[in-house]
């Protein structure tokens, strides 16, 4: 196992009861941490936390400030303060961008981006005073570049990209690091909930150059490594975590074996038949 040097410390996780918020709070626990598992399903918030060594469960709906400010509190007071927080919690409402409702535009700005701020920001809050912490966000491939079908989640992870990098030049003077996890398609209930099953297959994972989906486990041992001192010198970054989807375009174009023999001294890029 790796060690990340955060045993004893205190981290919260927004998003904590499913998917990559839920791999990374399980994570963060077997590496020692004690674990804030922050969400709006009570009973998925409290179930996590019931499976860990030292963890407790709070109910949020991450849009609200003054809720959010008062849960921080809370985990302060009953957990210690806190070294770090990573904020999964969001949601993804797709729709066509002629036909994409104000509400669906509305609510994944409101969770995605204003509930990132939110967190971030009562987070830090408590950090500053103490001259230490570190936050990391959840922005996405989308944080780079647009989706089909998904004008208000590609906002809101561009927006995220924003945030991130000015939070970390007002607070890293005073000691404070802020960065993000990009993923790509990671294996959750959301990403189950909103792609067909064949296009996972045929369309995400045939884009990876490693070849398959991401584990929440993927993305937990990167969102550890930048709350830990080994990122020490890191910060208003969006760490990609994506199998190498945002490395390049026109993966896989030519079928194997097409062009010269490799070893005819001809230039070419993988995938692609000489001369191209
Ligand atoms: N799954 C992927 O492929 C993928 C890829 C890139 C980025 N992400 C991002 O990772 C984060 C987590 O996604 P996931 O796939 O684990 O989804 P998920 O649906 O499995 O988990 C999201 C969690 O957030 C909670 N949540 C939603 N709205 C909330 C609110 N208003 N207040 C508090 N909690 C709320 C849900 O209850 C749920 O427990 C999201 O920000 C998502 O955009 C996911």
């Amino acid at each position: 196992m790796i060690d990340f040097g955060l045993a004893g410390t205190v981290v919260a996780v927004t998003g904590g009861g499913s998917g990559i918020g839920r791999s990374i709070a399980e994570f963060a626990g077997a590496h020692g941490v004690r674990v804030a598992v922050i969400d709006r399903d009570e009973s998925a918030a409290k179930s996590v936390a019931a499976d860990l060594p030292d963890a407790r469960a709070y109910t949020l709906d991450v849009r609200d400030p003054e809720e959010t400010d008062a849960v921080f509190t809370a985990v302060e007071r009953e957990l210690g303060p806190l070294h770090g927080a990573v904020t999964c919690a969001g949601v993804s409402l797709p729709g066509v961008a002629d036909r994409l409702s104000h509400e669906r535009w509305s609510t994944v700005l409101d969770v995605n981006l204003t509930g990132t701020f939110l967190s971030l920001q009562a987070a830090g809050r408590r950090m500053l005073p103490r001259g230490a912490g570190a936050l990391v966000a959840v922005g996405s491939v989308d944080s780079f570049g647009g989706h089909g079908e998904r004008a208000n989640y590609a906002a809101s992870k561009a927006g995220i990209a924003g945030v991130v990098r000015s939070m970390a030049i007002d607070w890293g003077p005073r000691g404070v690091r802020v960065n993000a996890i990009a993923p790509g398609a990671v294996d959750t209930p959301l990403l189950r909930r909103n792609i067909p099953a064949d296009v996972i297959r045929d369309t995400m994972v045939a884009r990876t150059p490693l070849g398959r989906l991401s584990t929440g486990a993927d993305q937990a041992a990167a969102a550890l490594f930048l709350l830990s001192d080994a990122a020490a010198y890191v910060t208003g970054v969006l760490l990609p975590v994506d199998g190498g989807t945002t490395a390049g375009y026109f993966t896989h174009i030519a079928p194997a074996g097409d062009g010269p023999a490799p070893d005819d001294g001809a230039a070419r890029s993988p995938g692609l038949p000489a001369g191209r």
